[in-house]
C-alpha cells in the first residue's frame, strides 16, 4: 500500500504529526519535493521536533526514510538536522538515504534568494522563507543545478568555485548589500561571495554526507516488489504549487499528488491512497490573496490558540475561517481520499463558526478557483454560519463522544469537500488523533 501524504491549504496544516502517525502502517517514508522551506513539527514522547528535510517518520525505530529526487537538499541544513536528532538519540546513518538527482540548495542561492526578494518591490513581494529554494529549482530548470551525484565527482569543488563566480556578477546586478546577507555559514563582503570560505565549507559537507547518497529508484522499486508500504511526505501545500497555486504567490514546486511520482521515481500506477491534510480553519505565512483572512479578534484567537507562528521562522500566520473552495480544489487537483482534519481543539472556544461554500467575485458567485491571484484577491467569501460547541474536545478518545455541534461542523466540512474523513485530530501529540479510516 503506497500512500501520498498533501497539505490541503497553504501549508502548516499538520503534515508532520500525520505522517509520524501514519508511519506505523509504512515501511519506507520518502520526502519527494521542497527543501528546508518546510517545518513539519512531530510531539511524541514528550518532546517536539521540528523536520526539515529529514522524513517525518525517522522518529520511529526500524524505518527506512528517502529524500526524493523532487527535494532541493541544503547540505548544511542537513547536517545541522542529522545532528540534531543524533543529540536526542536518533541514529540517521543506516536508515536516510538522498538520492544521486536531488537537486542541492547551496548558500549562493539563499544569498539570491534573499537579494532577489530585497529587490522586489512593495506589493511584488512573495515572502519567501530566505532558505534558497526558488534559485535552486530555476537552477534545476535551467540545467545548470548541481545534484547530489555530482558532490561525489572530483570535479565538485571546481564547479562549485565557477558558481559562487556566476552568482557573484548577478548579486552586483541586483545591487545585494551584506545586511540583506546575512546567512549563517556565508561569508560576504560588499555584496559578493567568498569563493574560497565557500569551497572549503563543501569539502566538508562532501565528507559527510558521502556514506547518505545512492540512487534510491531501485531502493523504492525492490521495496515496492517485496510488498512493503511506501509513505509519500509532502511538503508546503495545494494553493502553494507551482501550477495550482496562487501564483506568482506560491513556492517553486509542485506539493500536489502528482509531484509525489515526479519527486520519488514511483510511476503513477504505484499509488494507492491519497491522503489530505486539512486544518478545521485556514492559515497562511507570507505574501499572497487569502478570502478568508480575519483581522478582528477571532482571528487573534485562532492564532492564539493555534500557535500559529512559523515552525522555522516564526513568522506570524495569518489566520481565517476554512475555505471549503480551497478543500474542494485540492480534493480534486490531488485526488484526495481521505481528509486527516487537524486542530479543530482549536476552534473550541467559538459561539459561531463560519464555513467560506463560494466566492463572489465580480458580482458573479463560484465554487471554483480562480485561476488569477488578482482575482483570487478581489474574491468576497459567501459563508455558511454554523454553532460552536464550546466545550473541549482535545480530551476525546472515540470519535463518538464528539459533542453533537462539533460532530455537525466535521460532517459539514467533510460534505463540502469531498472525501472520506480519515483522521481526526485534536491536540499537538501523536495521542490526541482519532484514526477513523486510516
Ligand atoms: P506542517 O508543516 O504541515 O507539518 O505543520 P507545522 O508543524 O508547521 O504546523 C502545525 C502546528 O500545529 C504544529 O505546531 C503542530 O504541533 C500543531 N498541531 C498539529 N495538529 C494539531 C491539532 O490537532 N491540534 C493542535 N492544537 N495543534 C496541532
Ligand atoms: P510546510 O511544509 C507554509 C511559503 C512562504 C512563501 C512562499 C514561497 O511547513 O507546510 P519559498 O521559501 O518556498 O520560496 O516561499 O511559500 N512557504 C510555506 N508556508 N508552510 C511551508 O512549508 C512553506 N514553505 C514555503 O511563506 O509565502
Ligand atoms: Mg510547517
Amino acid at each position: 500500500m503506497n500512500t501520498v501524504l498533501v497539505g490541503a491549504q497553504w501549508g502548516d496544516e499538520g503534515k508532520g504529526k500525520i505522517i509520524d502517525v501514519l508511519t506505523d502502517k509504512s515501511d519506507y517514508i520518502v520526502r519527494y519535493q521542497g527543501g528546508s522551506n518546510a517545518g513539519h513539527t512531530v510531539i511524541a514522547e514528550g518532546k517536539k521536533r521540528v523536520l526539515r528535510l529529514v522524513p517525518s517518520g525517522i522518529l520511529h525505530d526500524g524505518k527506512t526514510c528517502v529524500i526524493g529526487n523532487g527535494v532541493v537538499m541544503n547540505p548544511l541544513d542537513l547536517i545541522e538536522e542529522i545532528e540534531t536528532l543524533r543529540s536526542t538519540g536518533i541514529e540517521a546513518k543506516g536508515r536516510l538515504w538522498i538520492s544521486t538527482r536531488t537537486q542541492m540548495v547551496m548558500l549562493y542561492h539563499r544569498a539570491l534568494d534573499k537579494a532577489e526578494e530585497a529587490a522586489r518591490p512593495e506589493g511584488k513581494k512573495i515572502g519567501t522563507t530566505g532558505r534558497g529554494i526558488g534559485p535552486a529549482y530555476a537552477a534545476k530548470v535551467n540545467r545548470s543545478g548541481l545534484r547530489c551525484g555530482d558532490m561525489l565527482a572530483e570535479n565538485f569543488l571546481d564547479k562549485v568555485r565557477e558558481q559562487v563566480e556566476e552568482t557573484n556578477i548577478r548579486l552586483k546586478e541586483l545591487g545585494a548589500k551584506d545586511s540583506d546577507l546575512a546567512i549563517p555559514g556565508l561569508v560576504v563582503e560588499n555584496g559578493q561571495i567568498d569563493a574560497a570560505a565557500t569551497v572549503a565549507t563543501y569539502a566538508a559537507a562532501k565528507e559527510r554526507l558521502s556514506p547518505y547518497i545512492r540512487d534510491t529508484v531501485p531502493l523504492l522499486h525492490s521495496a515496492k516488489a517485496s510488498g512493503k508500504s511506501i509513505l509519500l511526505e509532502g511538503a508546503q501545500g495545494t494553493m502553494l504549487d507551482i501550477d495550482f497555486g496562487t501564483y506568482p504567490f506560491v513556492t517553486s514546486s509542485n506539493p500536489t499528488a502528482g509531484g509525489a511520482c515526479i519527486g520519488s521515481g514511483l510511476s503513477p500506477r504505484d499509488i494507492d491512497c491519497v491522503v489530505g491534510v486539512v486544518k478545521a480553519y485556514t492559515t497562511r505565512v507570507g505574501e499572497g490573496p487569502f478570502p478568508t483572512e480575519l483581522f478582528d479578534a477571532d482571528g487573534r484567537t485562532l492564532a492564539e490558540r493555534g500557535h500559529e507562528f512559523g515552525a522555522v521562522t516564526g513568522r506570524p500566520r495569518r489566520c481565517g475561517w476554512f475555505d471549503a473552495v480551497v478543500a474542494r480544489y485540492a480534493q480534486q487537483i490531488n485526488g484526495i481520499d481521505y481528509w486527516a482534519l487537524t486542530k479543530l481543539d482549536v476552534m473550541d472556544v467559538f459561539p459561531k463558526i463560519k464555513i467560506c461554500v463560494a466566492y463572489e467575485i465580480d458580482g458573479q458567485t463560484t465554487r471554483d478557483m480562480p485561476c488569477s491571484a488578482d482575482a483570487l484577491a478581489r474574491a468576497k467569501p459567501v459563508y455558511e454560519e454554523m454553532d460552536g460547541w464550546m466545550c473541549e474536545t482535545s480530551n476525546i478518545t472515540r470519535i463518538e463522544d464528539l459533542p453533537p455541534k462539533a460532530k455537525a461542523y466535521v460532517e459539514r466540512l467533510v460534505e463540502l469537500s469531498g472525501a472520506k474523513l480519515g483522521i481526526l485530530s485534536i491536540g499537538p501529540a501523536r495521542e490526541s488523533t482519532l484514526r477513523i479510516a486510516l
